[in-house]
């Protein structure tokens, strides 16, 4: 079986690796991957971006099963555009990646399927936004209704901080056409979590639970990124939010999607504020996580290809899927200056002895080929030192050691990454009863 990854970042690689740990997997493919990828697969030369092209070259090399990373193309309409030309998606089609393209939509179908979710309200207008803004006297979080590659969510302390997101976004369009609409919400306290599902209409398989860190400095301060590190399991999603988000979020927004006659096939990414009253949905993504992937594949037990096929044939519910006990931690490094301006070009010394550290894995994010076979930095998340282990605290001692053998200029990296788990860990061991984990 020929497979065929869209992307070229850690994610992508995440999954290239795990597709190609599959016996019946005998060629992956990555277009337009990075210079990790290319090392231990093919890479092809075409843009994410460039539907018509890739549709061609999969049409033409035979490729039986395509798996697209980014939400990009598939809001864009790439499964549509694939399925036209007899080919094989793993991913939702355009409407349904809507979830994900359009925050108002995805409140629109909360609320028909009563999933948990802050109470928002949704503007075309900035003025009225204000006008709202100005009557509520609390903490409110503002979001750009479109794609803004991850970054149009605003939480604002104050008034002026909420007006001056509306004007961000919809005056200044910083966003572009994604913030000509925007989305205020009641800001909701907690702990955040992410919940994966591989999905076919009606029918979803959670995948083991993640927790993303997504500022960029220890102690979660500073700038939201795309992800700064990943653990998995999560001690703070046991069975009971597991069920609540499968029972109450995930099918019945799949219920929710086919009473419009639209069925969403692919994986729903369900990011979560673990509240007081439960786990509320801040998001749905229409695709795996970057970096939760990084941590959720090691995992995984069955072969994902199959799961994937299954899931473009109606066969996922008669498919066992098999997860490890064992954690795992993804930490990652990235170029100084992320995520506002950071130079690109930086050779990178160490990935060899990284890789050498028993349990590591290194997923490239955004790297390139440089002079005289080096790799340099091409990005601002560039590497996923990610590792597995009996316990979060191993995963996480192997994911730092394979951490200290990289060098480059400007490097940096959380060293928080997973504590929180360890900690979690540590109170449980030390109370009457709780064992040593
Ligand atoms: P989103 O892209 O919607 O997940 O938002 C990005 C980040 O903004 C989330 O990971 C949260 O940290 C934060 N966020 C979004 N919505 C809320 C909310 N209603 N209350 C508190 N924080 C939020
Ligand atoms: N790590 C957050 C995301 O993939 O959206």
């Amino acid at each position: 079986m020929k497979v065929l990854v869209i992307g070229g970042g850690g994610r992508e690689h995440a999954l290239c690796w795990a597709l190609g740990r599959n016996p019946e997997v005998g060629a992956v493919y990555c277009a337009p991957g990075n210079a990790g990828i290319s090392r231990e697969f093919s890479c092809v030369n075409i843009a994410a971006d460039d539907m018509d092209g890739l549709a061609k070259w999969a049409a033409r090399e035979g490729i039986d099963l395509t798996v697209p990373g980014p939400e990009a193309p598939l809001v864009a309409g790439l499964a549509d555009r694939f399925s036209r030309e007899g080919l094989r998606v793993f991913g939702p089609r355009r409407e349904a990646a809507m979830l994900e393209g359009s925050k108002h939509f995805a409140k629109e179908i909360m609320g028909e399927a009563g999933v948990p979710t802050a109470r928002f309200e949704v503007f075309d207008d900035p003025a009225r936004a204000r006008a709202y803004i100005s009557k509520q006297g609390r903490p409110l979080v503002v979001k750009a209704d479109g794609l803004a590659a991850g970054k149009g969510v605003v939480v604002c302390a104050t008034e002026a901080e909420a007006s001056h997101a509306v004007e961000e976004i919809m005056e200044i369009k910083a966003f572009g056409d994604a913030g000509r609409r925007v989305i205020v919400e009641e800001f909701l306290e907690g702990e955040e979590a992410t919940v994966m599902a591989f999905c076919d209409g009606d029918y979803a398989a959670l995948m083991q639970p993640v927790q993303d860190h997504k500022r960029a400095y220890d102690g979660d301060n500073g700038p939201n990124t795309g992800g700064m590190g990943a653990y998995s399991p999560v001690p703070a999603v046991g069975s009971e939010i597991l069920d609540i988000v499968s029972n109450r979020v995930i099918s019945p927004v799949l219920g929710a999607m086919l009473k419009r006659g639209i069925r969403y096939s692919g994986v729903l990414y369900a990011g979560l504020m673990l509240t007081r009253n439960g786990p509320f949905v801040l998001e749905f993504n229409a695709r795996f996580g970057d970096p939760e992937t990084q941590v959720v594949l090691p995992r995984l037990e069955t072969s994902i290809a199959d799961i994937m096929l299954a899931a473009t044939t109606g066969e996922l519910p008669r498919r066992r899927i098999e997860w490890s006990r064992r954690a795992s931690v993804c930490v990652v490094i990235a170029s100084g200056g992320y995520p506002v301006a950071y130079e690109k070009g930086i050779p990178i010394r160490g990935l060899d002895e990284a890789a050498r550290e028993p349990g590591v894995v290194v997923f490239h994010a955004g790297t390139s080929a440089g002079p005289g076979g080096s790799i340099v930095t091409s990005g601002g998340r560039v590497l996923g030192i990610t590792a597995t282990g009996e316990s979060i605290a191993d995963a996480r001692d192997a994911a730092y050691r394979g951490v200290s053998r990289i060098q480059f200029d400007g490097a940096f990296h959380r060293s928080d990454i997973g504590l929180r788990a360890v900690k979690a860990a540590g109170r449980a061991a030390t109370r009457p009863g709780g064992g040593v984990g």
